[in-house]
């Protein structure tokens, strides 16, 4: 098989979008996991090899797991039928259909932590949603919340909405729908990382239109999108560390915080396997 023609359309901070053109009948999109790491929000210069082909095999095995709950757009995952397409990309990439995007982050959390727990600090809710008073940095909340945010251009911060703005942004009906999809997503996934010892403290999901229908795009449930933490490590009243990105992040600290801090080879290293690990005890049987 065969891409007809392969262009960069995006690149994001650790993926690159390629415009493919038609394939298997849908408009295509190749969406590749590059080995990019992002920390404190910005793109570090050392990469993480493996990183990306792991990222991608994670999103790929939420996306099966929930095939039956929510329509997704992948076309297929398995590259090594198709000839023209560069050898290091058969593993970190998909092909997808070119979905008309719903300009809707869905952000969904069941702890609080992060943005959430400053809002909370500051004013007793989160983006609007009131919670009970008392509660402490990490803590879990009794019910997931819905938190969506506006999807900004590059380098614009996401904007929290409330579900009647995003009620403008999505079409008739479907601000609603997304909410209980992606509280569905979330707990359905946590209870099943709980039985992994992780906790999935929140996440945050894309949803697009396919001939007017509603399917999860963009990737699912990876460290990049979701907030990963051990479960026998859990503490609550401080923050916890990420299960993937913990050495980066202590070392990059450790070297005040600059964005253009290179990682040393030990670094690289503990990080390759705390991905590996990751996403062996989330996705193998
Ligand atoms: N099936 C799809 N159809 C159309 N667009 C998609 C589809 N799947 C993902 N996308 C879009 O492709 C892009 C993926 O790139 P990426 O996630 O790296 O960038 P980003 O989210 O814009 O920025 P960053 O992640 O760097 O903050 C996103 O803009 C996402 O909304
Ligand atoms: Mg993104």
């Amino acid at each position: 098989m065969m891409l007809k023609h392969m262009f960069l359309l995006y690149s994001g901070k650790v993926r690159d979008v390629f415009g493919i053109g038609e394939f298997n009948g849908s408009d295509a999109l190749l969406i590749v996991s590059t080995d990019r790491i992002s920390c404190f929000d910005s793109v570090l210069p050392t990469a993480i090899p493996g990183k990306g082909k792991i990222v991608n095999k994670m999103s790929n095995f939420w996306f099966e797991y929930f095939k039956d709950t929510v329509p997704n757009h992948i076309i297929t995952s398995d590259l090594r039928e198709i000839e023209n397409i560069p050898d290091g990309m058969r593993e970190n990439s998909v092909i997808v259909k070119k979905a008309q995007r719903l300009n809707v982050e869905c952000v969904v959390r069941g702890y609080l932590c992060g943005s959430a727990w400053q809002d909370y600090k500051k004013t007793g809710e989160v983006c609007g949603i009131p919670l009970p008073l008392g509660l402490k940095e990490s803590d879990k909340l009794d019910r997931p919340v819905f938190t969506p945010a506006t999807k900004e251009e590059t380098g614009c911060h996401d904007r929290n909405i409330s579900l009647d703005e995003m009620k403008n942004i999505a079409p008739d009906g479907a601000a609603e729908k997304l909410r209980d999809l992606s509280i569905l997503i979330y707990e359905k996934a946590a209870r099943y990382a709980e039985t992994r010892g992780i906790i999935i403290a929140d996440t945050k999901l894309e949803f697009g239109t396919d001939n007017g229908d509603i399917i999860l795009i963009d990737e699912l449930l990876t460290p990049d999108s979701s907030r990963f933490w051990d479960a026998n490590k859990y503490m609550p009243g401080r923050p916890q560390e990420p299960l993937d990105k913990q050495f980066v992040r202590d070392y990059v600290k450790s070297k005040g915080g600059a964005e253009n801090t290179e990682l040393p080879g030990d670094v690289v290293k503990i990080t390759q396997d705390k991905y590996v690990e990751i996403y062996n005890r989330i996705a193998r049987s």
